[in-house]
């Protein structure tokens, strides 16, 4: 460690905690980590210290931090234009738009660019409701689709209530085997379930003041709730039945994040609309968007969308996601995150399960891993607050930042995430579990 490293770090966190305002928290008793460099699934602070990041960031640095490829085509973009008004053509804004919809099911050749994920949902939303000329947006309570206006009121989590000023907005339950809402004893019982109570919502709010059903096709912040056979199908049927729009969000799970490009790619169901963010460019500089179907995009073509951003499509961000995009193909990302996630984490972590008895589920696929801490295996109470808090203190203090959601630690590492990584991250999860003191279960 070097004392000008040292000094850099006190000064970064100086600086933060006097005039940084942090997201969804109280200001007082923040801590933050400062962070200064990294390489692939590894960042470092300035004087050194290293850390394994377990949790992608935001589960969103799917290619690792730093790809020199995906850098250098960002400063190649930034000697060339760094920036440009939506409404001209722009090459690099043109070639991020082809690959993404290369990648979308047939009949998906639109994206309209935004500045994240929740902007992304803003306007899938819009695109619904003036497609169907309905009104209303079901969602789930286990969900999380971003920080604006409709997005935030679609969530399902506590990021809600303090924000519930847009309208039109119902919730409904997902499926979720071990803390299920319908009584079910197999992942059978709970797709049906949960599909029936789905029309059942759909019926009594009436179908025809429905424009959207916005689901993630993995719920990822609520738990990497890997939906049940049938289920998603059965939601695309309900939406046909009823003629409602089908939005899936791939904001966190799309993009190589699930071992597939998009994650509903597994679930034998087609949407009307996707959005994306984070993994499309690994948030090397922020964008979103949504993949839009031909029948909605058609609905735009002689009328107006009243919906813009002066970033849409802005070109650093375009080069990034062609490079990053290119990247991922040419080196196999996506097929790395899916073997190394049947063939290591999940095997890592129930082993890990076998021996401590504070996990009461282990869940997932890909890159992408929820281990749900309860206090009693019986019982499922989830572990306090406190205790998480803990585990997370000392994960870090052995160099592993991992993602905590709840009663839950996200193991969600880029897709390039190495054996030898999986392997010290869940020596260390072993070692941090089994030594947690009995007094703060
Ligand atoms: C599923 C999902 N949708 C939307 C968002 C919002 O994305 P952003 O923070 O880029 O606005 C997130 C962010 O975590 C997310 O996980």
């Amino acid at each position: 460690m070097t004392a000008v490293g040292i000094d850099l770090d006190a000064r970064a966190y100086e600086l933060d905690r006097a005039h940084v305002f942090h997201s969804w928290s109280a200001q007082a008793a923040l801590n933050p980590l400062v962070l200064a460099g990294g390489r692939g699934c590894r960042v470092w602070d300035h004087a050194g210290r290293e850390y394994l990041d377990f949790a992608s960031q935001m589960v969103n640095v799917n290619i690792g931090h730093q790809h020199p490829v995906v850098t250098a085509a960002i400063a190649d973009q930034a000697a060339r234009l760094t920036t440009i008004g939506p409404a001209v053509a722009n090459l690099q804004r043109g070639e991020a738009a082809q690959r993404i919809t290369a990648l979308a099911p047939e009949g998906f050749d639109k994206v309209f660019f935004t500045n994240g994920g929740a902007d992304a949902n803003e306007n899938a939303i819009r695109m619904a409701r003036l497609h169907t000329g309905r009104d209303k947006v079901l969602s789930t309570y286990r969900s999380y689709h971003g920080n604006t206006g409709a997005a935030v009121v679609a969530t399902g989590d506590w990021r809600r209530m303090p924000n519930e000023y847009a309208r039109g907005h119902v919730h409904f339950f997902g499926p979720y085997l071990y803390r299920s809402e319908f009584w079910s004893s197999s992942a059978e019982e709970e797709s049906e379930r949960a599909l029936r109570h789905l029309e059942r919502v759909v019926q009594c709010e009436g179908p025809d003041t429905i424009a959207a059903i916005l689901l993630e096709s993995v719920p990822g912040t609520a738990g990497i709730l890997v939906p049940p056979p049938g289920y998603l199908a059965g939601v695309r049927a309900i939406a046909d039945r009823y003629g409602i729009v089908l939005i899936l969000d791939e904001v966190m799970c799309g993009f190589g994040r699930t071992g597939r490009w998009f994650a509903f790619d597994g679930y034998d169901v087609i949407p009307d609309l996707i959005t994306f963010a984070k993994g499309v460019n690994s948030g090397y500089v922020p964008v979103g968007g949504v993949v839009i179907s031909e029948p909605i995009a058609r609905t735009f073509d002689e009328r107006v969308f009243p919906g813009g951003l002066t970033y849409s499509g802005h070109p650093l961000a375009a080069a990034s996601i062609v490079a990053a995009l290119d990247v991922m193909a040419d080196e196999g990302i996506v097929a790395n995150a899916e073997r190394i996630g049947r063939t290591v984490i999940g095997p890592a972590l129930s082993r890990v399960a076998e021996d401590v008895p504070l996990i009461g589920e282990v869940r997932g696929e890909g890159v992408f891993w929820a281990i749900e801490l309860v206090a009693d295996r019986e019982t499922r109470q989830p572990l306090s607050a406190a205790a998480m808090a803990r585990i997370k203190a000392d994960l870090v203090a052995r160099g592993v930042l991992p993602f905590l959601a709840d009663n839950r630690i996200h193991f969600a590492p880029p897709c390039v995430v190495t054996e030898a990584e999986v392997h010290e991250a869940a020596a260390a999860l072993r070692e941090v579990l089994t030594a947690l003191p009995e007094e703060i279960r």
